[in-house]
């Protein structure tokens, strides 16, 4: 006992903290860090129009790609921690331009970023370090990806290799079908991103969304949740980032988590380590639970949106502290982290339009000041205040109402009953998240 608390108190004190970013996921986490007794400010950079609303939780008016700006505000408001939320400022350097300033961080540096800013070096990387994933093959020309096809002579999944904001995978249905998919991978229309492409065979199973921590030595797991990446009910319709989430899952027992530890991510982070990454950030695996037992359908290098929102309510007060500790390689001094045994539910509201060409603009109307006393979190993405104070949509995804309980079904009644209090014309939110576990519950 003794040895723990001295261990603890290793960590410096944790009072100003910058979260960098400006989605749903960003003022989920400065929510949950704000909850810390030592937190006593939370800055977020450029957050959006509920960040304010947010107890401690400060808006800083600084784009996220303006590092520069970023780093002197950390250094001027004496900010201890940053965790950066997204993977476009984490693959632009924005974690190391951070540390080279003297700065502790949580997020990897533009090396670490990898794992999800290049689909190939991904990939590279698993099958150096021997991790079930489906098979691939890299193309940095149309005609070597059409010959490869010719040769492989199946429907493949097509995947863009750099960041395209979840819109560079296609998965084909036909041997056409992927010859069209290649040919506008390299069309020019994912940019850079669309350079070069993998081909990957296709997988089939439920997919889940696992979180690990990572101090660059040792990993700390998080509950696992569950994204919905189609708009429409019955998982109709076009991919989006993600239109609700609940967690934990039932797909995996403690032994399989245990398993996906030892076989998928601790070897990650140690191939990462022979690389001499020294990887201070999340390792998202998002996997598919094949037949053959579970395999990586791709990394990312940040939490999950809308997972997070999921996430965040059910980690206790010391969740700052773990960040802390995984941002300064102490894991192991960090306080063990607790998760509620709660059911969590997620629904996410977008806008019209959404995922082609969301308006903005939008007066947005909540009320809800009957869920005083219910365990709801309103979390804003796409939103903006107006100097009179009106509240408009300003992205494709708008807000999302987050909800625990005992039961998955009692978490989302409440989320639902809430999410019926928001209005603004041309909302969308699926009536069936959670499908998987609503009605389910022992
Ligand atoms: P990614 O951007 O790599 O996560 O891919 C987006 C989505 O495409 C995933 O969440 C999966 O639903 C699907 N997907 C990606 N790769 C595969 C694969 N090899 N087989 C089947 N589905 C896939
Ligand atoms: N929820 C999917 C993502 O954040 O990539």
């Amino acid at each position: 006992m003794e040895k723990a608390a001295a261990s603890l108190s290793e960590l410096p004190q944790l009072k100003k903290v910058l979260v960098v970013g400006s989605g749903g996921r960003e003022n989920a986490l400065a929510w949950a860090i704000a909850k810390s007794q030592e937190v006593e400010k939370v800055y977020v950079a450029p957050g959006n129009g509920g960040t304010q609303d947010q107890l401690t939780c400060h808006r800083l008016d600084i784009q996220e790609s303006n590092h520069e700006e970023i780093i002197q505000a950390c250094i001027s408001l004496q900010i201890n921690l940053v965790v950066v939320g997204g993977e476009k400022p984490l693959a632009a350097g924005l974690a190391d331009q951070l540390r080279a300033a003297g700065l502790v961080v949580f997020g990897p540096g533009e090396q670490g970023a990898q794992l999800e800013s290049s689909k190939n070096w991904s990939k590279d990387l698993m099958k150096e370090a021997n991790i079930p994933t489906a098979k691939y093959w890299s193309a940095s020309t149309e005609k070597e990806a059409q010959d490869l096809l010719s040769k492989i002579n199946k429907p493949l999944v097509v995947k863009a290799d750099g960041l395209a904001a979840g819109k560079g995978v296609t998965i084909c249905s036909s041997i056409k079908e992927t010859r069209e998919a290649i040919k506008e991978s390299f069309s020019g229309k994912f940019g850079e991103a669309g350079a070069k492409l993998v081909l990957e065979e296709c997988l089939q199973g439920p997919e889940v969304s696992i979180f690990a921590l990572s101090d660059g030595e040792t990993l700390e797991i998080l509950p696992t949740a569950q994204d919905h990446k189609r708009l429409l009910d019955g998982d109709q319709g076009p991919n989006t980032g993600g239109m609700g989430a609940y967690a934990p899952t039932t797909m995996l027992s403690k032994k399989d988590l245990e398993r996906v530890k030892n076989d998928i991510l601790l070897p990650t982070l140690y191939a990462l380590r022979k690389k001499n990454i020294n990887y201070r950030g999340v390792i998202y695996a998002g996997l598919m639970l094949t037949k053959d037992g579970p395999q990586v359908i791709e990394f990312n290098c940040r939490f999950g949106d809308p997972e997070c929102q999921a996430l965040m309510p059910l980690m206790s007060s010391d969740f700052a502290k773990v960040l802390q500790a995984a941002a300064m390689g102490r894991l192991k001094s960090a306080p063990k982290l607790k998760a509620s045994p709660l059911k969590s539910a997620c629904i996410v509201a977008t806008a019209y339009g959404y995922p082609e060409n969301p308006r903005k603009g939008d007066l947005i109307s909540i009320k809800l000041n009957n869920f005083q006393h219910s365990p709801i979190q309103l979390f804003h993405s796409g939103t903006k205040i107006t100097e009179e104070g009106k509240l408009l949509t300003s992205g494709g995804r708008v807000l999302s109402i987050v909800s625990q309980g005992d039961s998955y079904n009692e978490a989302f009644e409440i989320a639902y009953k809430a999410m019926n209090q928001i209005n603004f014309h041309g909302i969308n939110y699926r009536q069936d998240i959670g499908y998987q576990v609503r009605n389910k519950d022992k």
